[in-house]
C-alpha cells in the first residue's frame, strides 16, 4: 500500500504540460508512449468512483497517423461551428497544433445513463477518472494536458469521436507526451492556502 507521504508528493508533482508552449514550440519529446502504458493509465482511470456504478467515462485514443485526422477534424469543426464574431484563425490553428504535436490524444466522453443518476454526477465521475489518468501519467513521467472547448461537444463532433448516445457528452481532450524540457513549476506557485477554503465545525 502506498503511504500518504508518497501519494502527497505525486499529487503535488502533477503538472499541466501542453504539447506546445505559448510560442508554438514543442513541449513533448519524440519518444512514443507504449500501448501498454496507455492501457495501464486508462485502467487506473477506470477505477474512479462512480455513483450507481454507471462507469460513465469513455475514451477515444488517437496516436500516430490518426493524430493528423484529429487535427483536421478539429480544424473543420472549429470553422463550421464557431460563430463568425467569435472566429479566430489563431485559436483554430493552436487547437489543431495540439493534436499535431502530441504523442497521444485521449478524447474524454461521458456516457449518459438516463433516469439513473443526475448528469452532473456522471460528469463528476468522469472528472475523477481524468484525475486518476493524470496522476498515473505523472507517475510514468508523462506530461498531460486536459483541453476543453465548446466545439468538442457539438453533437456532430461528439459523434465523430464515437460518443453517439443522445445525451452523451464530450468533456475534453487529454494530451500526453514525455516532456522534452525540465518538469515545469506550477504557474503562480503553490495553490492558495487550504486553510482559507475549510470551515471547521
Ligand atoms: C476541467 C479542466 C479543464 C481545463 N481546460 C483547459 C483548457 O482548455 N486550456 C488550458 O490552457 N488549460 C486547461 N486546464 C488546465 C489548467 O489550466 C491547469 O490545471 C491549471 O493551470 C493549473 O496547472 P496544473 O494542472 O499544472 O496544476 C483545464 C483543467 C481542468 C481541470
Amino acid at each position: 500500500m502506498i503511504d500518504l507521504q508518497s501519494l502527497s508528493e505525486l499529487i503535488e508533482f502533477r503538472r499541466t504540460v501542453k504539447p506546445i508552449d505559448a510560442i508554438g514550440q514543442p513541449n513533448y519529446s519524440e519518444r512514443s508512449v507504449s500501448r501498454e502504458t496507455i492501457q495501464q493509465i486508462l485502467s487506473n482511470a477506470n477505477w474512479a468512483p462512480t455513483h450507481g456504478l454507471t462507469e460513465p467515462w469513455r475514451f477515444t485514443v488517437y496516436q500516430g497517423e490518426a493524430l493528423n485526422d484529429l487535427a483536421e477534424l478539429l480544424r473543420r469543426a472549429y470553422t463550421e461551428h464557431t460563430p463568425t464574431e467569435m472566429f479566430k484563425e489563431g485559436k483554430r490553428e493552436k487547437m489543431a497544433s495540439y493534436a499535431e504535436y502530441t504523442q497521444v490524444a485521449i478524447v474524454l466522453g461521458m456516457k449518459r445513463h438516463p433516469g439513473k443518476i443526475p448528469a452532473e454526477e456522471e460528469v463528476m465521475a468522469v472528472a475523477c477518472a481524468v484525475q486518476n489518468l493524470h496522476l498515473s501519467a505523472t507517475a510514468e513521467g508523462l506530461g498531460g494536458f486536459w483541453s476543453t472547448a465548446p466545439v468538442y461537444d457539438v453533437p456532430v463532433v461528439r459523434e465523430a469521436f464515437g460518443f453517439t448516445g443522445n445525451d452523451d457528452r464530450c468533456l475534453g481532450i487529454f494530451y500526453l507526451g514525455y516532456p522534452k524540457n525540465d518538469w515545469p513549476e506550477r504557474k503562480k506557485g503553490a495553490p492558495q492556502p487550504v486553510e482559507d477554503k475549510i470551515i471547521w465545525r
